[in-house]
């Protein structure tokens, strides 16, 4: 097949866990007889000192008429000053919104060989299998902001339409998993989670009666992933509840650095980045976990270019690799020799 791929390194270790990635979809590519064109772009803070734009026009395009876009991660000191008028997370927020990508999917597995990689303990999180559905393109992220010299406002809306096609989306997937929904929502205080509580219940019980339906708050449900983290199947909740709820989420993995996600829209076209941040700390290390990435390019193949073989494979290349000890640092045990970014790769590779 013939497929062209924007891709945008981005900041801080997103450039380190890219290159890994693109190794991995170019070997995929050369074995499986794929013309797969990858196209590097500038974007975020290494776009705003290019252009003066985090999401320059040219990148822009490259996206829109891409059949996906694997990016790496944005952000850093350089562009946070909490007076700068331009920030890299503007640029992904407008490529998210641009793209139409509304459903962010953020699957956590726990690998059997990182049990003891988790600063929780391996029994409550043996055979944790579940599937975030964060809202990606609406609520708080792009409400009206207003600043004056005594106070801040940021506006949360959502539109019944917004709600119906998240819901549908994560009912869906619950459809080809456990059949179980938690929606997540804190309808005790916000006006948003009310509408949000009644539009999923509308939905659920209409169009997927097979699908279990519980309502959770999101304080309880914050407490309940870490406590009984397996009961949990399908998670469907509004933007920045899940942008939070997923970093803890990850704590069940093992790391930030081992998760990745699709965020999708109505077509096959889709946007597919690690959860993770650039990591300035770590940045230009060499040391940054390209799990994250590797698996964000498995996601991709699924399911905006239909390789479901080639995904697996990845997929399966990555656990195997787990399973024989490798490690980068954020998961190796104290003592013990970590690899680096590109080591890891290289095992990936060695395994395809
Ligand atoms: C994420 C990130 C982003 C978000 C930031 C970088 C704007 O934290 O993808 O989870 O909040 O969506
Ligand atoms: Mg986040």
């Amino acid at each position: 097949m013939k497929a062209t791929i924007a891709v945008l390194p981005g900041d801080g270790i997103g450039p380190e866990v890219i290159a890994e990635g693109l190794r991995c979809l170019r070997v995929l590519a050369e074995r499986h007889g794929h013309q797969l064109t990858l196209t590097e772009l500038p974007f975020g803070g290494a776009a705003i000192d290019l252009t003066g734009n985090p999401l320059p026009d040219e990148t822009l395009h490259a996206c829109r008429a891409a059949d996906a876009v694997l990016l790496g991660a944005i952000g850093g000191p350089k562009w946070s000053a909490p007076t700068a008028k331009v920030r890299p997370e503007q640029g992904l927020l407008a490529l998210r919104s641009a793209l139409g990508v509304y459903a962010n999917l953020r699957p956590v597995k726990v690998h059997p060989a990182l049990l003891g990689a988790s600063t929780l303990k391996p029994e409550v999180l043996e055979g944790v299998d579940l599937m975030f559905v964060r809202e990606l393109t609406g609520g708080i992220y792009f409400g009206e902001k207003r600043r004056d010299a005594l106070s801040a406002t940021d506006v949360c809306t959502y539109t019944v339409q917004e709600i119906e096609r998240i819901v549908r989306s994560a009912a869906r997937l619950a459809q080809k998993r456990r059949s179980k929904l938690v929606s997540i929502d804190k309808s005790n205080v916000l006006e948003t989670s009310r509408l949000w509580r009644e539009v999923t219940t509308r939905v659920m019980r209409a169009q997927f009666p097979d699908v279990s339906l519980e309502h959770m708050l999101v304080d309880s449900a914050a407490m309940h992933l870490i406590r009984r983290p397996r009961d949990f199947d399908v998670l469907v909740t509004e933007n920045m509840f899940g942008d939070i709820l997923t970093d803890e989420a990850s704590m069940l993995a093992g790391s930030l650095g081992l998760l990745p996600s699709a965020s999708l829209g109505e077509g096959t076209r889709g946007l597919y980045e690690p959860i993770h941040g650039s990591a300035p700390d770590i940045a230009g290390k060499g040391i940054a976990n390209p799990c994250g990435t590797i698996l964000s390019a498995a996601l991709l193949l699924r399911h905006s270019l239909g390789l479901e073989g080639e995904a697996a494979a990845l997929e399966r290349a990555v656990s195997a690799v787990l399973e024989q000890g490798a490690r980068t640092p954020d998961i190796a045990a104290q003592g013990t020799r970590a690899l680096s970014t590109r080591e890891f790769g290289e095992a990936v590779l060695a395994k395809l």
